[in-house]
């Protein structure tokens, strides 16, 4: 079941994206060589408890973390650790925050230092075919043009599309219906409406798109170790259009020479 949101209730979705949308901002300026991610971690939980926010992936279904961290291979719901990020790596840092009894979700993957062109370019174009999932969600459209859009960009450049794990909808719960695959045909799944809020999430693979489960249930990595993109935001039909709730700019704004 669809639940579909007033313009009331998505206003009240707007605090939740605004403290994850800047956590974003400050998570970037703190990425560098050496930084464990349990410090990223708890840097996170603190931000959103002093902005009045509740870290929604701590303790569900027994997550170990604030953030979900996905360095070089791992696809998706990594734990924080003690592992120390080096220079090439990339990160993946996924987290939910819920705000006034809504939640918003987002993710953005980061360049740890100098980082291999084709591992930037990987990540340029993950990010690229969330725009473009995000420009084929209009009222009217389905849900498999969202899909059709992810799949097509990555794909005619050669890459891996996760099929696995999928977006999803929001509100007061983090996954709501409907599931928002990034691979499908157009003219396909549930029509898009005014009153939903979805995340669309490419996770994108340098080599193959298969992926393993680690025996912990969470972790998930690609099974050739190649590494994986992925970048997310939270959108909401509103007034005819799609508006997205949560942004990059923060990133943006704090780390403008390192940007993808
Ligand atoms: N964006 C992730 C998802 O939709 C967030 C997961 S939080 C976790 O699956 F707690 F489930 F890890
Ligand atoms: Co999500």
């Amino acid at each position: 079941m669809i639940y579909l949101k007033t313009p009331e209730q998505i206003h009240q979705m707007r605090p939740a994206a605004d403290i994850i949308s800047r956590l974003m901002g400050e998570l970037a300026s703190r990425i560098e060589p050496g930084v464990t991610t349990r410090k990223l971690d708890t840097i996170a939980r603190e931000f959103i408890h002093d902005n009045g926010g509740k870290p929604a992936c701590l303790g569900y279904e027994g997550f170990p973390g604030t953030l979900c961290i996905e360095v070089n291979e791992t696809v998706v719901h990594g734990f924080p650790s003690n592992y120390a990020l080096r220079e090439g790596d990339i990160i993946g840092i996924d987290t939910v925050v819920q705000k006034d009894g809504f939640m918003a979700d987002m993710c953005y993957t980061f360049a740890v230092g100098e980082v291999a062109p084709e591992v930037i370019e990987l990540c340029r174009v993950t990010r690229q075919s969330l725009l473009e999932g995000i420009a084929a969600c209009r009222p009217g459209a389905r849900i498999g043009d969202i899909a059709s859009a992810v799949q097509t960009y990555c794909e005619s450049r050669g890459y891996g599309v996760v099929r696995e794990m999928c977006g999803h909808g929001i509100g007061r719960d983090m996954h709501e219906s409907p599931e928002v695959p990034n691979y499908g045909r157009r003219g396909t799944g549930p029509v898009i409406r005014n009153g939903m809020c979805l995340c669309i999430e490419p996770m994108i693979t340098l080599g193959k798109r298969h992926i393993v489960i680690e025996p912990d249930g969470w972790q998930c990595r690609t099974r050739d170790r190649l590494p994986s993109a992925h970048y997310e935001h939270t959108l909401a039909v509103i007034d005819g259009r799609t508006e997205q709730l949560t942004t990059f700019d923060y990133i943006h704004q704090a780390i403008p020479d390192r940007f993808i």
